[in-house]
């Protein structure tokens, strides 16, 4: 029998249809009332598909009673109930690794973005400002201190790409990576006062919920910029919107907030703020990539028993 897969909010056309072609998949999304759907056909679903921006909560876990396995779309599973998951013993898979570049490269566009001012640049050249003023000076990258919270697999990549910048690296992780060539930070409010830019890279969720505190971004003080593709809640963000405002920090860069699609409409009137979508992971061919990998762990889950990258 064809397993019978649920999927939760809308995926990549090409990753519908795929899922589509192989497994009988029906779309909760199309549901008027989805509680009222799962608590009647609920029990039918053996698959879950969804992504990081829709997650799985433990209401929806225990609103399917032979679910087996969660395929995220996505490296980020903080939406997901993992204690729910593995109480019911339901396997969970992430798209690790096939995302790292392209996130890492949005890290350091965005390091640059902030510090060398070129989206507010572009704004002054659109405006036609250019025509009577000078674009102010900017601050410069190649040789600055580069700290990183959280050295994974992105931050590892993004330590890399410091490398081409002639930067110094530094990092903080709950515990120091074997072999590694950075220096490790017990402290993060340390990290900070040494950084002149703190790149915000580790997972999200309850554990590391304003590890990048008030005291943090004091210390990170009126010369540096902080940049986050990790998740909106490791960072205070009112703590971050009033040292921005206050001029306690040089500038912010950010693809992820508390609250997405909605950003603190005090950001938006700063100038030395970078807002992105949270497109890190959005090019062509990583989503791509990252739509395969949901679809052979499915695969991989329903004809062998096992998954490809499970999350531990
Ligand atoms: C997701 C992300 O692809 O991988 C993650 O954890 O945050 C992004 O790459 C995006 O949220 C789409 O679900």
């Amino acid at each position: 029998m064809t397993p019978r897969v649920l999927q939760h909010g809308r995926l990549m056309a090409s990753l519908e249809e795929a899922l589509g072609a192989r497994f009988d998949l029906h779309g909760l999304w199309r549901e008027a009332d989805p509680k009222a759907f799962l608590a009647a056909r609920g029990h039918e679903f053996v698959g879950l598909a969804t992504s990081a921006g829709k997650g799985a909560d433990r209401a929806l876990i225990e609103a399917l009673p032979r679910l087996q396995v969660i395929a995220n779309f996505g490296v980020g599973v903080d939406t997901i109930d993992l204690a729910a998951a593995r109480e019911r013993g339901v396997a969970v898979a992430n798209t690790p690794d096939v995302l790292t570049d392209c996130v890492a490269d949005l890290a350091f566009g965005l390091l640059l973005d902030v510090a060398r001012r070129l989206s507010a640049a572009d704004r002054f050249v659109r405006r036609g400002d250019w025509l009577n003023a000078q674009f102010p000076l900017a601050t410069r990258v190649s040789g600055k201190n580069l700290g990183i919270v959280g050295l994974g697999r992105i931050g590892a990549a993004i330590a890399r790409r410091a490398g081409g910048f002639a930067m110094p690296v530094r990092y903080h992780n709950r515990r120091p990576v074997e072999n590694c060539p950075y220096d490790h930070e017990a402290s993060l409010t340390s990290l900070a006062s040494w950084a002149d830019f703190l790149v915000v890279a580790c997972a999200g969720g309850a554990a590391t919920r304003h590890l990048v505190s008030r005291e943090v971004i004091e210390a990170l003080g009126p010369a540096g910029f902080l940049v986050n593709v990790s998740r909106g809640s490791v960072v205070d963000e009112p703590a971050l919107v009033a040292a921005l405002q206050a001029g306690r920090i040089a500038g912010a860069a950010l693809d992820v907030f508390d609250d997405e699609p909605n950003v603190p409409p005090v950001l938006m009137r700063l100038d030395n703020v970078v807002l992105l979508p949270h497109i890190a992971s959005a090019t062509t061919e990583t989503r791509q990539a990252m739509a395969d990998c949901v679809l052979a762990n499915l695969v991989s889950w329903f004809d062998r028993g096992r998954l490809l990258t499970p999350v531990p």
